[in-house]
């Protein structure tokens, strides 16, 4: 076990977009709505999570059209290899993850993609393995979503092909012995010939060493099947969960799944999401995400009605709940998040500001001064429910700046979060073992 004295958090930020967490931040006044496509602005809040040493930037890829309603920005536009290659040109310790397909992508080119933008990026790159199952997305290549048992089969071997192609280039075959005239010792870049159940592959993989070796490990899901895998082969593990309660079970699962893999369960980061609005006050906090919803979003009174046990629609908005209501509400077992909902709705708030509290969101988003963020990671972190966090502030012009100028340092003096990079690599970021190849100790599922 770490000495917990000494644990420190890991903090990542998603740069889905130009804009922001929030679907409506295009809207901001202060926003160019040409963001969307500006990679200038992509490098602005890059180097901005590098001035808060966050240990990397998470790059999603949906392989689907991701906007919903006119009024919304697509959640993400350009190609994250694209974006992830122009951002190791214009910071220098930042590490990236990005989604690439196990169910879509071939390994080859998973491979040779992330092994290069690992080697340009100095060893800074991780590989989020995920199992897409979205209908559009299959749609885009012709074929329908596979089941859940047949996806996981197939990402398995999947990676594992990945892996014995990134350590095809054994780590002494470079001699650029100009005198011998001999560039590589040509028996150390030899073939994997692996041959699957589903995929095959020859190699070798020309593409040396990065610094770190090889890109790290990252799965994102939910589940037996994605606690299992990613027990066996993640370094870092990036999920959604709503309480401190489902995130220790999910944690722990996902522990279990390392130890009976013959892993050190420490070295597999359970990352929570987090999307903070951060203000002077909680008042203006409020008023912000007031700002931040739109006529889609008041479908969810009904929503929030049935997590909480009663029957609300938009005609309930403007008011609170009544004490008859109240009296009668009653939070929703299987949903986590119907908890935080009534504690909110018994404060006495309106319906309309109960939602503003972002409690039926994609992720806990807490909301008020920084003290307020930092104390629920703070919180999530010392309940074990959390290695760390991966932070989606709701609009980038202001919010990314507020996140790293003003949450970052209160985590820092509370002994939470580094002060300082202590190495160049994501690895080192992360503090977890040289992998190169196939990892040793992976058991068969
Ligand atoms: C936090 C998180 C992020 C994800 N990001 C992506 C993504 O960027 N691209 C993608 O295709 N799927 C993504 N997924 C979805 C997974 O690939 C998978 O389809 C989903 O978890 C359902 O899988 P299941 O069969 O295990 O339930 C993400 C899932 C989670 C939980």
């Amino acid at each position: 076990m770490e000495d917990m004295s000494s644990r420190k958090m890991h903090l990542a930020t998603i740069l889905s977009n130009g804009f922001g967490g929030s679907p409506y931040a295009w809207l901001d006044p202060r926003v160019d709505p040409g963001d969307f496509t500006n990679i200038r602005a992509l490098a602005r809040y890059a180097q901005a999570a590098e001035r808060g040493k966050l240990d990397f930037i998470f790059l999603g890829d949906f392989l689907a059209q991701s906007q919903r309603v006119e009024e919304q920005s697509p959640s993400q536009t350009l190609e994250p290899t694209v974006i992830a290659a122009a951002l190791a040109m214009v910071t220098e310790r930042i590490g990236m993850i990005n989604v690439v397909s196990a169910t879509f992508e071939e390994p080859y080119n998973i491979a040779r993609v992330l092994k290069s933008l690992d080697v340009v990026s100095g060893g800074r790159m991780g590989w989020n393995a995920v199992t897409t199952s979205a209908p559009p997305a299959a749609a885009n290549f012709g074929r329908s979503v596979i089941d859940r048992e047949t996806r996981y089969a197939l990402i398995e071997e999947v990676i594992r092909a990945v892996q014995a192609l990134w350590g095809s280039w054994q780590e002494d075959a470079l001699l650029a012995d100009k005198p011998a005239r001999r560039f590589t010792d040509l028996s150390k870049i030899a073939p994997v010939n692996f041959v699957g159940e589903f995929i095959s592959t020859r190699g070798p993989l020309e593409v040396p060493p990065s610094r770190q070796g090889q890109p790290v490990m990252s799965h994102s899901g939910a589940g037996p099947h994605s606690h299992d895998l990613a027990g066996r082969h993640a370094d870092v593990f990036i999920t959604e969960v709503f309480t401190i309660d489902e995130a220790r079970q999910h944690r722990a699962a996902v522990r279990d799944a390392a130890r009976s893999a013959g892993r050190n369960p420490d070295d597999v980061k359970f990352m929570a999401g987090v999307q903070p609005t951060i203000a002077d006050s909680h008042a203006e906090a409020l008023k912000r995400r007031g700002r931040l919803v739109g006529p889609a979003d008041l479908q969810n009174v009904r929503y929030l009605g049935q997590l909480i046990g009663l029957p609300l629609g938009p005609k309930d908005l403007d008011a609170p709940l009544r004490p008859e209501q109240l009296a009668v509400a009653r939070a929703h077992p299987a949903d986590g998040r119907s908890y935080r909902a009534l504690e909110v709705a018994r404060e006495g708030w309106t319906v309309r500001q109960v939602l503003h509290h972002a409690v039926i969101d994609y992720h806990p988003s807490p909301i008020g001064r920084p003290e307020a963020i930092a104390d629920h990671m703070q919180e999530w972190f010392e309940a074990e429910a959390a290695d760390g966090f991966w932070v989606s502030p709701d609009i980038f012009i202001d919010g990314m700046d507020t996140f790293v100028d003003d949450v970052v340092p209160i985590l820092q003096e509370r002994g939470l979060f580094r002060q300082e990079y202590e190495g160049q690599t994501l690895r080192d970021h992360l503090g977890i073992e040289r992998q190169y190849g196939l990892r040793r100790t992976s058991a068969r599922p």
